[in-house]
């Protein structure tokens, strides 16, 4: 059997609006993973790109955690006792793209090839949803596309679906970090039947509008009353970025995960995508932020094996 594994895995943007730990989707921007497991008890890592210099090289790293979490899973873990690890990262670090979630899926998905693939991909998701804490990052990271998942105390569920709305991605992206912890803290505790129903409705109506490709309706589908209000204290200009999006022709905007990116929506044949992304870089200028524009699609795949 190979020791040897090269995975990609996509980025990825969640709750997009109204779907709040429930709907996410996969970006064409990836993070690469090379993993060799070894029978002695050394560990190697190496990262390039994003987050090279903030990434523990250590037994906290998160790809190495997941690997670990995979062969004990399989009862491998007295096999293979050590690892050399290399990331050539492309997804920004804590910025709401996923990054986190590359390195879970990564981790598992190539400790799973190099056993032979023990495990079948919705075990992959239990042991992802089970690291990350919520299946809205790990899911896109695995099925690429669209998804639709739902959680409860022993399972997780994911329907991905690729949408007729062919869309494509501006993500403004920046340039400071925020934890999804630091995100969470900000919510509250309870919410409103009436806040609950404006997010039901919208996410329902999200889904469906990309189902049916209806561009009229996925205009309105796009708002949120369970996360972004209560975050935009963490996010100048979030909801100026938004307005600017949409005034330069995005069908709507939503902040991407826990931010502090913020994502348009457009379709994919629509020429306005540059004046998008300048408009929303304008628009975090006049709030003090300095943006990287990424002009993104949906990737189709989910995690895959890298054939050199
Ligand atoms: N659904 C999560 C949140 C995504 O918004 O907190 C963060 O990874």
């Amino acid at each position: 059997m190979a020791n040897t594994v090269r995975v990609r895995v996509p980025g990825t943007s969640a709750n997009c609006g109204a779907g709040f730990d429930a709907l996410g989707l996969a970006c064409t921007i990836y993070n690469d993973l090379k993993l060799t497991l070894t029978k002695e008890e050394n560990l190697t890592i190496v990262i390039r790109g994003e987050g090279a210099e903030n990434i523990p090289t250590d037994e906290r790293n998160i790809v190495w955690r997941s690997v670990r979490y995979l062969l004990e899973k399989a009862r491998a873990d007295k096999d293979y006792r050590g690892a050399r690890i290399e990331m050539d990262n492309r997804v920004p670090l804590s910025r709401g793209l996923g990054s986190s979630a590359t390195a879970i899926v990564g981790g598992l998905k190539a400790a799973n090839v190099l056993l032979g693939n023990r495990f079948k991909r919705h075990e992959l998701l239990e042991f992802a949803t089970d690291i990350e804490g919520h299946p809205d990052n790990v899911a896109p990271a695995i099925y690429g596309g669209f998804t639709v998942s739902t959680l409860s105390r022993h399972h997780v569920d994911t329907l991905s679906f690729l949408p007729k709305l062919k869309l494509r991605l501006v993500v403004a992206v920046p340039d400071f970090p925020l934890s999804t912890r630091a995100a969470r803290q900000v919510l509250p505790e309870k919410v409103t039947v009436k806040d609950a129903v404006y997010n039901v409705s919208r996410a329902s109506m999200l889904v469906a509008s990309l189902l049916r490709g209806d561009v009229h309706r996925i205009r309105g589908a796009f708002g949120d009353a369970l996360h972004q209000p209560y975050r935009a204290k963490l996010i100048p200009g979030m909801f100026d970025v938004f307005r600017a999006a949409r005034k330069a022709g995005a069908l709507g905007a939503s902040l991407s995960g826990a931010g502090p990116c913020l994502i348009a929506y457009l379709l994919e044949k629509d020429e306005a995508h540059e004046a998008v992304g300048e408009a929303m870089q304008r628009e975090f200028l006049a709030h003090e932020v300095n943006a990287q524009i990424l002009q993104l699609g949906l990737d189709t795949k989910g995690a895959h094996v890298l054939h050199s």
